[in-house]
Formats: C-alpha cells, sequence, structure tokens
C-alpha cells in the first residue's frame, strides 16, 4: 500500500538521506517536507528530481519551509499524511552549549506541536516514529547500553530530547497513539553539516589543516553509519504496529570507536599531512556510549550491515567528490565555547 509521510526537518542530515532512500526504493511513496531551514538545513541536501514544482506538479516530494512550532501549519500536514517522521531539532551538542533557549523550544515544544496533531489526526495516522537519540542516557553505566537503561542526559541537548522522547511515550501511555521511538547513536554519512565532528575531521583533513580533538580523544561512541539508520526506519515503517506502540528502539552496531581513533583513521585514510592537535573537553561530555542491538534485531529483524572503515571510506569519498557542497560552510565549523577548565575555545 503506497504511503504518504511527513518527514520533518527533512533538509537537514538524517532526515534528508531518508527523504532520499523512500524516495529512490519506493516509487509510490509520497514524502512532505517541513522544515525550517535553519543553518542546518539545506534545500541542497534533498534530491530535486522529485520536488513537486520542478516536475510539472508531478513530483513525489513536496517542500513546506516552516517552523515545526506552528501549530496550524503542522495541523495541516498532519492531516495530509498517513506516516509521520519527527527528525526536526537542533542537534549539535556544543551548540546547545553556547545557547541553549532554542533547543527547548524546537526539540521539545516542537515534538509536542506534532503530537498534538497527531492526537487531533489519529484516525488517519498509522504510526509517528519520534527520531530520539542515544545521548539521552548519558555516560554508560554497562558496557553494551540496552533500552532500560537510566536517563542522566549531560548536556542541553540531550535533556532538550530526553523531554520530547519522554512526551512522545506519554502520548501512547495517555491516548494509546501509535507512537515508536528510536534512540540512534552517533550517526555519520554524506550531506553531514560540518560542525559535526567526522565531517569535521575530513573537512580539515583535505584542506590541509589541523584535526582538531576535544581533551585527549577517548571520548568513544556507538557510529552509525546514516544509511544503515534509513534501513531501520524502512523496518519501523513496515513492521507490525502492534508490537511497536510506546517502545523505545536503540539503533546501532554495539562497537565503540574513541573520537582520537576516528582522527588517526581520517588522517590515514585521506593521506593529509595534517596535524592532530588537542584542546580543552567540552563540558558535560559523554565518556563511552555503545549500544545493545539486541531489541532491534528482535522486534525489527534490523542489525547495521556498514562496517566503520567501509562507511568512512565512502563519507570521506563523498566529501572529496562533493566539494561545492560544504566550502561554503567552512566558517561554521567551529564555535566557541567556555570548557571544562573555564578557558573559551574555539570548538
Ligand atoms: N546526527 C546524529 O548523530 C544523531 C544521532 C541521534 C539522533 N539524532 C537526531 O536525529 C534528528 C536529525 O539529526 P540531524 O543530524 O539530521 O540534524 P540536522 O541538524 O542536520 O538537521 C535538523 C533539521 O531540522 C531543521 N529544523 C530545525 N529547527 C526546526 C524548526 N523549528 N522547524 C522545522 N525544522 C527545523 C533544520 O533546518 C534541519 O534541516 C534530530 O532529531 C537529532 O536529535 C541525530
Amino acid at each position: 500500500m503506497s504511503k504518504t509521510i511527513l518527514v520533518t526537518g527533512g533538509a537537514g542530515f538524517i532526515g534528508s538521506n531518508f527523504v532520499r532512500y523512500v524516495l529512490e526504493k519506493y516509487p509510490d511513496y509520497k514524502v512532505v517536507v517541513l522544515d525550517m531551514l535553519t543553518y542546518a538545513g539545506n534545500m541542497e541536501n534533498l534530491p530535486q528530481q522529485y520536488m513537486n514544482p520542478g516536475n510539472n506538479g508531478h513530483g513525489r516530494l513536496s517542500f513546506w519551509y516552516g517552523n515545526v512550532r506552528n501549530g496550524e501549519l503542522v495541523d495541516t500536514l498532519v492531516s495530509q499524511c498517513d506516516t509521520v517522521v519527527h527528525f526536526a531539532a537542533e542537534s549539535h551538542v556544543t551548540r546547545s552549549i553556547y545557547d541553549n533557549w532554542i533547543f527547548f523550544e524546537t526539540d521539545v515544544m516542537g515534538t509536542q506541536v506534532v503530537s498534538n496533531a497527531v492526537l487531533k489526526h489519529q484516525d488517519r495516522i498509522d504510526r509517528m516514529i519520534h527520531i530520539s537519540t542515544s545521548e539521552v542516557y548519558g555516560t554508560a553505566r554497562a558496557e553494551l547500553m540496552d533500552e532500560d537503561h537510566r536517563l542522566m542526559p549531560m548536556s542541553p541537548y540531550a535533556s532538550a530530547k530526553a523531554g520530547a522522547d519522554r512526551l512522545v511515550y506519554s502520548y501512547w501511555a495517555t491516548y494509546q497513539l501509535p507512537m515508536v521511538i528510536v534512540r540512534p547513536f552517533n550517526n555519520y554519512g554524506p550531506y553531514q553539516h560540518l560542525e559535526k565532528v567526522v565531517p569535521r575531521f575530513i573537512t580539515s583533513a583535505l584542506l590541509g589543516e589541523p584535526l582538531t580533538v576535544h581533551g585527549d580523544g577517548s571520548a568513544q561512541r556507538d557510529w552509525l553509519y546514516v544509511g544503515d539508520h534509513c534501513q531501520a526506519l524502512d523496518k519501523l515503517m513496515h513492521a507490525p504496529m502492534d508490537n511497536l506502540k510506546g517502545e523505545v528502539i536503540n539503533l546501532g552496531t554495539a562497537r565503540s570507536i574513541s573520537v582520537l581513533e576516528i582522527a588517526q583513521m581520517v588522517k590515514e585514510m585521506t593521506g593529509t599531512h595534517s596535524p592532530i592537535v588537542f584542546v580543552g573537553d567540552r563540558p558535560g561530555q559523554v565518556f563511552r556510549h555503545t549500544s545493545s542491538t539486541e531489541k532491534a534485531r528482535n522486534l525489527l529483524d534490523w542489525q547495521a550491515k556498514v562496517k566503520f572503515e567501509e562507511g568512512l571510506e565512502r563519507t570521506i569519498a563523498w566529501y572529496r567528490e562533493n566539494r561545492k557542497w560544504w566550502e561554503k560552510g567552512i566558517w561554521l565549523r567551529q564555535i566557541p565555547i567556555r570548557t571544562a577548565a573555564g578557558k573559551i575555545e574555539m570548538h
């Protein structure tokens, strides 16, 4: 059966990869993107060949410029769809240290607006997939973090996302809405904003500039290739909803790699002579994060396929080939913050 999917934040990194994935894989699906095109959103991320106006009005992708907090607009768009995939958020941990008001406004209140629209149009909504984050857990208390790990968000970004995550859960618990929550671990891949660590390292290496590592670089993360994430969401859109309502599902690989190791791999794979330099640690740093993958395997029959080394090679190739896309954003790679030691530093 064909679907019409509302994708909030569809002009961002993961959202646009998902939009492209859906339109390429399902020739009869339609996608409606709502995006406010903040500094992180970019029309060039969207596959233009599917766009409505560019295709004599016959495209399967329509784009709405607007704020996810605009109740009337969100209401109208939800009323035209059967599936909602909610990505829209302020998404950068470091930026949330520097200026956090907008994080609570977009990530929490925006999620409330979307959830309220789903409540109003529950007769036609098959499911809402909420994109939360593994950051809600804080530093790992066990080798592998499962979905019952306690929530100890360590940054304003993580706490805003924890609020949104539990808000969505409560709409299932209170109104029995078809809500499902995913907690992806660190994503990387094409179209990722340069402020995030993997593209920051890659573009610094390609420019011959130093690769800047926070603290001693020992902070470890579980790295998920964005294409694997899209496949998990595909499974989630099509699995029987009875098993999924109100569930939280981690999306990760069960392997963690330190930031310093990534810097070293990027150096090796690009062949750059750029040095690795160290700056103060980020306040509220999470030191280790590795996903348990059992629940995703059991509920969705999904597991990540792309090994980090292979995903990194693909990502480096993409940034090499798409210099025009990223060159104008070079200045956004770093932002000033006050470090744990009280110093103002560019991070
Ligand atoms: N990138 C990761 O590693 C990662 C990991 C786990 C979870 N997530 C979550 O996945 C989602 C997408 O992350 P991303 O990395 O693609 O983020 P991103 O910053 O690249 O994209 C966010 C998109 O949301 C849009 N947006 C922001 N505020 C908006 C508003 N008020 N109204 C409408 N649109 C708005 C932006 O314009 C942008 O297109 C987020 O919810 C994030 O918290 C990301």
